[in-house]
């Protein structure tokens, strides 16, 4: 069975409790047709910290920087990695505070909400939007775009999601188009600056823009909106942790509330896999995966192995810090890892502020079907 495989009538809908009963019977698991699962922590980690036997080239299509290999990865990565320094997530953070009171201020009160949809999608869209310089008009065709590829991922089909993934290059090509035809009259924006950036001594092209751009926000938008509906759902749900979280940001404590953040989603992790190709055959936990297969990292299930962890509900941040994979280990690991845990510290940090308590609405939560991790709907009110 694989992550992609359809859940029968017989198996948790859960897909952290389908993780954690196949990482139990059969840890490294094939599918038959190539495709293998890496399920514990020790094998993931030692996946992603071996790019030359776990080639990153897994896909048909070039990204930039996710599916390149070695040096010429190592090029384009220093370019990403310049607009995600301290300094610039720092840089940002007045924008998304104010992006976050707008939303909740406009919320209203004593009334069942959407955390996903009311607060984690607009949240995300308009702050990514700000941060890379696309007007808002833009920010309604995102929103739609995001609705569009989460069903496309859903259904499987692979024509639906290369179309899906078209349009989104039309979006994102549209504002590059715009700043090439305006020359030096474009914006001193992000995407301009990116646009000006070289590899090999020779300007990026309008399609490595555009690729890096993709990267930044077709993947990126969605992860932010699930994990603010994580967060939301244990905040709410969890009253004794709602006060503790209201008192850390009274008092600012900004290193514990992200402490905290990034604990939530390893117990319940929102980006649940990404895959490598053999380039070589290779021992993996008593099993040998030749050279040229397809393998998956679940990072949901690497987050919850008690080998590593003890009890994986267990919340135990600064303990589970240093094995904490939620943002991936390796020469790939998130670049935009300190951007997300100030996003969601300053979203979680104006919703509290704004609100005297955060309650879980009458209409229950309901979890994603696997292969997605997370919650589809987190239904909570504002009090
Ligand atoms: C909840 C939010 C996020 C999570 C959980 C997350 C997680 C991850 C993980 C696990 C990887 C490793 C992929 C691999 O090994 O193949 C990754 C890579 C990446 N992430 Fe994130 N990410 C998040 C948000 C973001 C944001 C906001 C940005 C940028 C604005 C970003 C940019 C990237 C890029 C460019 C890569 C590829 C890096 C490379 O190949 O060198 N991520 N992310």
């Amino acid at each position: 069975m694989t992550i992609d495989s359809h859940t029968e009538a017989t198996e948790p809908v859960d897909l952290r409790a389908q993780l954690d009963a196949r990482r139990a019977t059969c840890p490294v698991d094939h599918d038959g047709l190539g495709t293998w699962t890496l399920l514990r922590h020790a094998d993931v980690v030692a996946a992603a910290t071996d790019p030359e036997t776990f080639s990153s080239a897994a896909g048909s299509h070039r990204a930039i920087p996710n599916s390149l290999d070695g040096a010429e990865h190592a090029a384009y990565r220093a370019v990403v990695d310049r607009y995600l320094t301290d300094e610039a997530v720092a840089a940002q953070e007045e924008q998304c505070r104010a992006h976050a009171a707008a939303i909740v201020d406009a919320l209203p009160r004593g009334r069942t909400i959407s955390a996903i949809t009311e607060i984690g999608t607009p949240f995300a869209v308009r702050t990514q939007a700000t941060w890379l310089g696309w007007p808002a008009e833009l920010e309604d065709a995102l929103v739609a775009w995001m609705a569009d590829n989460h069903a496309a991922t859903r259904s499987g089909d692979r024509a639906r999601t290369a179309a899906v993934a078209a349009r989104f290059d039309d979006l994102v090509g549209s504002q590059v188009r715009a700043r090439r035809e305006a020359g030096a009259d474009a914006p001193d924006d992000v995407t301009t600056r990116l646009m000006r950036e070289t590899v090999y001594g020779r300007p990026l092209t309008d399609a490595e823009v555009v690729s890096i751009l993709r990267n930044w926000t077709a993947g990126d938008l969605g992860s932010l909106a699930a994990s603010l509906g994580i967060v939301i759902h244990r905040l709410a749900n969890n009253p004794d942790r709602q006060d503790v979280t209201r008192e850390r940001v009274a008092r600012g404590e900004h290193a514990a509330i992200e402490a905290a953040i990034e604990e939530v989603l390893r117990i319940d992790d929102p980006f649940v896999a990404n895959r490598r190709r053999t380039t070589r055959a290779v021992q993996v936990g008593g099993r040998t995966i030749p050279a040229g297969e397809r393998v998956v990292l679940s990072w949901t299930s690497a987050n919850r192995d008690p080998e590593v962890f003890g009890d994986p509900d267990a919340f135990r941040p600064e303990e589970n810090a240093a094995a904490n994979l939620v943002f991936g280990a390796g020469p790939h690991v998130c670049p935009g890892r300190a951007l997300t845990l100030m996003e969601l510290r300053v979203a979680v940090g104006e919703l509290l502020a704004r609100t005297e308590r955060l309650l879980p609405a009458d209409e229950p939560s309901v979890r994603e079907a696997p292969p997605a991790g997370g919650w589809a709907q987190v239904p909570v009110v504002l009090a």
